[in-house]
């Protein structure tokens, strides 16, 4: 069927509450491969964000899809109530991932969707703790349910739909090239944990009372690196900071890894860039690399043995579905064989210094230009070099979905994804497998657009 007559379905049949009509007309692809979709029409479109990192390990990946055909004619489905071989191996290599990184022995619970998983590490810090409040981020991002909603920080996600009585105390980031504070690294001293400590200093601050030595709120959400509020980095000292304040004053750190997990920013849980220990590990996306939508909590022993969170804690028909954890297994797997710390990494730099030279060529465009592992980020900001340009951004996202640029290399697209504060910054998460023929191909695309969109700036 033609794609006039799909939008008009689509158009007449589907709910547009999801992010689809962020775009318009919204966009048809077909086919896809490696760095590359293609639409109905046959056009190429390079992907630098790779379904925000749930595909890391490229489209139509032959290993990963294997390992789903073969599920497929070996155990399709089972009731999850039942074990099957892959989701034990899978919840293994997990628990031993964090052994390795994080020195912490634990178990792992399987569901569906992140936010799902976000849903269950509240549940675990409710029973652990027997609180309801918690600290997160402004800039976070867990997700759209409703618990996940609570802790997310745009008020945008809740504002229809009533009152959220649990709704988390959002702490400032530590966003350094606009710094909450109008502070400059390093010679802020760390003002913004110092800022967070402050709060346990008397109990009129509101989240701590002396005489009991107890805090009202449970945990801290934390992203290592920021995601959906535009992959920013934190300095390097700042989550262990974080986490001594925290162990003082017995608050649990819940450690997001859905979208920076499975190497996207070097090694395979972000947060052991930083040296930190958390107490639970919430993971998604990439875990089956897009193919199912398979995701999980991992926890420390003490938060999730069967003593303290017995059967029937918590239940989805679909987790642990025997599709979603063969290719799990078969993505624990290629991580193990690949040594992505180090090639993620590498292709990182290769490409961060590419952005940093269009910078360069550009500073009235591009403002911030930062990277750890394969997430980086490029700034869009207005002539003065600084002002976040939230137009000229999605004009040049909009324009990259054309799939009309001509280069060395033929006819293509470029697709983008516009996150952060200020919807300014492109938050750049191309595929593992990106060659340095597509980083070259990535930069003359983006260059060309930024030419196009700024002519009559
Ligand atoms: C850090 C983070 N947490 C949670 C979620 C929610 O995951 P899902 O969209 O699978 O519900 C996302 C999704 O973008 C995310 O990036």
């Amino acid at each position: 069927m033609d794609t006039k007559k799909l939008l008009a379905k689509e158009k007449k049949y589907c709910s547009w509450g999801d992010t689809v009509h962020y775009l318009e007309p919204p966009k048809f692809f077909d086919r896809c491969e490696g760095s590359t979709l293609y639409d109905k029409e046959g056009r190429k479109f390079l992907d630098l964000q790779m379904w925000y990192s749930a595909a890391s390990f490229g489209y139509a990946n032959p290993r990963l899809a294997a390992a789903l055909k073969k599920q497929i004619d070996k155990l399709p489905q089972l009731a999850c109530q039942y074990l099957h071989e892959e989701k034990v191996e899978l919840a293994e290599k997990i628990a031993k991932s964090m052994e390795r990184l994080f020195g912490e022995k634990g178990r792992v619970h399987f569901n569906v969707g992140g936010s799902q998983a976000v849903e269950d590490s509240l549940k675990l810090v409710r029973n652990h703790t027997g609180k309801n409040f918690v600290f997160a981020f402004m800039g976070g991002y867990h997700g759209r349910t409703l618990g996940a909603s609570a802790i997310t920080s745009s008020y945008r996600y809740r504002r229809r739909f009533g009152h959220f009585s649990d709704r988390a105390q959002f702490v400032p980031y530590p966003y350094c090239y606009r710094c909450p504070y109008g502070k400059k690294y390093p010679d802020c001293g760390m003002y913004c944990v110092k800022q967070f400590e402050k709060l346990f200093e008397t109990e009129y601050n509101g989240v701590w009372d002396a005489k009991a030595e107890a805090s009202e709120y449970a945990a801290f959400y934390v992203e290592a690196i920021q995601g959906t509020g535009g992959y920013v980095i934190p300095p390097k000292e700042y989550f262990p900071m974080l986490r001594k304040i925290l162990d003082r004053h017995k608050i649990l750190m819940v450690d997001d890894e859905i979208q920076m997990g499975f190497h996207r920013a070097g090694k395979l849980w972000a947060l052991a860039n930083f040296n930190v220990t958390p107490d639970i590990v919430v993971f998604g996306k990439a875990l089956t690399n897009g193919l199912n939508p398979l995701s999980g909590i991992w926890a420390k022993e003490k938060l999730i043995n069967p003593k303290v969170f017995p059967a029937g804690s918590t239940h989805s028909t679909f987790s642990s579905n025997t599709l979603g954890t063969a290719v799990g297994l078969e993505v624990m797997k290629l991580c193990e064989e690949s040594n992505y710390e180090k090639t993620v990494t590498q292709k990182g730099k290769a490409l961060l210094s590419r952005f940093k030279s269009l910078q360069k060529k550009y500073p009235k465009v591009i403002g911030d230009v930062n990277g750890m592992g394969l997430a980086l980020r490029v700034e869009i900001v207005k002539p003065d070099g600084y002002a976040p340009d939230r137009t000229l951004a999605d004009r040049i996202f909009a324009e990259g979905m054309k799939g009309d640029i001509q280069t060395q290399k033929g006819r293509f697209g470029l697709v983008l994804d516009v996150g952060g504060y200020y919807k300014n910054v492109f938050t750049i998460a191309p595929s593992f497998g990106i060659t340095e023929d597509e980083m070259d191909l990535a930069i003359e695309l983006f260059e060309q657009l930024v030419r196009r969109c700024t002519k009559k700036r």
